[in-house]
C-alpha cells in the first residue's frame, strides 16, 4: 500500500462500506474455486511482477489506446481527445493495483476499496477522483470483457521470474480467478438494487 499516489485511498477510514460481508466474499470465493493455493500463487507473483508494472502498463494502456471504444472512457467530455492527465493519474493506480492484487489480502479494506473502485468505473463516482470533466459512466458490457485481455497479456511477465512452467500456469489461474472476482465485486453498482 502507499498513499503518495494521488487518489488512492485504499485502507483510509472515510471509505464507504462494501455493501457485501467478509462472509459473503468467502462464498463467492468458493463459487469461484478460488482457494488458499491461489492466494500463495498470487503472492508468489508479487516479487516476479514488482519492478515489471510499467512494462504492464505499457501492454494494457497500448491495448486500451488502440481501441477507440476504450480510450473514450479516458476523453475529455468537450471534443473527445483523450485526456492525457487522467490517463496519467489512472496508470499510478493501477500499477499500485497490480501490487495489491498480488498482496492477496481479502480482508475488509480490501473488500470496501473493491466497492470504491466499481464506484469509480460507474456514474457514482467516475471522474470525481481526478476532478475531470470526461464521459460518464463506463459501459459495463467492457468491463468483464477486458478481463481476457489483461490476464493473457499478464502471463508472459509471469514468465519472466524463472519459476516452473506449472508455477508459472498456476500465478495466472490465480490471477484469472482475482481479476474475475474483483470484476465481479465492481459490477454490484451496475445492479439493481436487490439483484446483486
Ligand atoms: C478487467 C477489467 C478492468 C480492470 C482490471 C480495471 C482496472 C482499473 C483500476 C485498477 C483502476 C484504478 C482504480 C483506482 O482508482 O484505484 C481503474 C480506473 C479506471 N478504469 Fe478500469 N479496469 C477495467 C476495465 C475498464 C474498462 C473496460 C474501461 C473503459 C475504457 C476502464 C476505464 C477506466 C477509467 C476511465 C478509470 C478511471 C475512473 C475514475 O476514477 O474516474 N476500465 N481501472
Amino acid at each position: 500500500m502507499s498513499t503518495s499516489i494521488l487518489g488512492y485511498t485504499y485502507g483510509q477510514p472515510q471509505l464507504a462500506h462494501s455493501p457485501i460481508t467478509l462472509q459473503e466474499l468467502e462464498l463467492l470465493k468458493q463459487a469461484l474455486l478460488f482457494g488458499d493455493e491461489d492466494v500463495r500463487y498470487l503472492r508468489m507473483s508479487h516479487d516476479v511482477l514488482q519492478g515489471r508494472t510499467e512494462e504492464i502498463l505499457d501492454v494494457w494502456y497500448g491495448f486500451v489506446a488502440s481501441h477507440p471504444q476504450l480510450v473514450y472512457y479516458f476523453g475529455k467530455k468537450q471534443g473527445g481527445q483523450p485526456d492525457g492527465e487522467y490517463l496519467a493519474a489512472v496508470r499510478k493506480r493501477f500499477g499500485q493495483w497490480i501490487l495489491d492484487t498480488a498482496a492477496a489480502n481479502y480482508d475488509q479494506k480490501w473488500l470496501d476499496y473493491q466497492y470504491e473502485i466499481g464506484r469509480r468505473h460507474h456514474r457514482t463516482a467516475k471522474n470525481v477522483t481526478d476532478g475531470v470533466e470526461s464521459a460518464d459512466n463506463i459501459s459495463f458490457r467492457y468491463i468483464p470483457a477486458l478481463i481476457y485481455p489483461i490476464t493473457t497479456t499478464l502471463k508472459p511477465f509471469l514468465a519472466k521470474g524463472g519459476h516452473s512452467a506449472d508455477d508459472v500456469d498456476k500465478m495466472h489461474q490465480a490471477w484469472v480467478k482475482s481479476v474475475l472476482l474483483q470484476v465481479i465485486l465492481w459490477s454490484q453498482p451496475y445492479v439493481k438494487d436487490g439483484d446483486f
